[in-house]
């Protein structure tokens, strides 16, 4: 999360993620999956802008910035008040804390949701950052890392520095990763979206495999060609079961000069991995030709 204050307010960047290794390991007594996933983050951001209100009151607006417009008619409507996950980090926050400060939360969203690119969780892990400070608690980063876990399962991995990770557990076990930044993605998504529990629903655990070690390796390298070699998601089969565009997108990207491609978390969007962002950019040009609604040239962030 990036922060910065102004006279009478916070601005905080909530990065979108792509999911460059994720193996569904098992399934676990409490309805949860046991996973191996490698994140990173990209240089794509929801802003959050956070401004003081009176005592108790907790206001979110929720609007789209024109680069995100292209997807507004998505299946999915990004959720406003008490069902966005802004507002339950806030609320959390406050009873964690017990206070009864008030806040006006704006939220511009250019990740589009039910896309598996992790903007949501993104967004409250940033709402967990910022406010943390605008309020001036002190919470440690352990209190924090409590409360995001109990937000979603990719929340903790959004709230520290970490650009690119290994999670486990059902995702909330980080082992930060030092990565080399600046790898270049195109990033696409359909009009329709994917609900995360239906895709896992779907899925039949692999325990057996490689693991994420020759990923962390080709990252660690920054070697665009070997991380792509390496690309794994357990999620596309049962993703692209549920949902035609997403078998429809995989089929357009086997047609692209990219490295690799494959669905991001449970989808509904689909990257390639480029050798460089002019590549990206023309591989760009030719998917929205193709009549995809929703495509980004994005870089891993160091
Ligand atoms: O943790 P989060 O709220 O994002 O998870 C949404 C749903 O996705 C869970 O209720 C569960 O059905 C599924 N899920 C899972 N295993 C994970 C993460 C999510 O089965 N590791």
């Amino acid at each position: 999360m990036l922060c910065r204050r102004t006279a009478s307010s916070l601005v905080a960047l909530a990065p979108a993620k792509l999911n460059l290794f994720l193996r569904v390991v098992g399934k676990r007594t409490d309805g949860y999956h046991d996973i191996e996933t490698v994140m990173t983050t990209v240089d794509l951001y929801d802003t959050l802008i956070f401004r003081p209100a009176a005592r108790g009151e907790l206001e979110l607006s929720v609007r789209i910035a024109a680069s995100g417009r292209r997807n507004e008619d998505a299946a999915e409507p990004i959720p406003a008040g008490e069902s966005n996950l802004v507002y339950r980090a806030a609320r959390a926050l406050k009873q964690a804390a017990g206070i009864d400060h008030g806040v006006r939360i704006e939220l511009i969203k250019r990740i589009p949701s039910a896309a598996g690119l992790g903007g949501g969780s993104s967004d409250a892990a940033a709402t967990l950052g910022a406010l943390n400070s605008f309020w001036s608690l002190g919470l440690s980063n352990e209190a924090l890392l409590n409360l995001a876990s109990q937000l979603g399962s990719d929340v903790p991995f959004f709230l520290g520095s970490t650009s690119t990770g290994v999670c486990r557990g059902r995702g909330e076990l980080i082992e930060p990763l030092r990565a080399l930044a600046g790898l270049a993605f195109v990033v696409a998504k359909p009009a329709s979206g994917l609900s995360t529990p239906a895709v896992y629903r779907e899925c039949r655990p692999e325990p057996e495999g490689t693991g994420s070690a020759p990923m962390c390796q080709a990252l660690q390298a920054g070697r665009a060609d070997r991380a792509a070699q390496h690309l794994r998601n357990d999620l596309q089969s049962p993703a692209e079961r549920l949902n035609d565009d997403v078998a429809r997108l995989a089929c357009l990207f086997r047609e692209q000069p990219v490295r690799g491609h494959q669905l991001s978390g449970s989808g509904t969007a689909y990257f390639g991995v480029c050798d460089s962002r002019a590549q990206a950019a023309a591989v760009a040009g030719r998917l929205r030709s193709r009549g995809v609604p929703w495509v980004q040239v994005v870089q891993s962030r160091c």
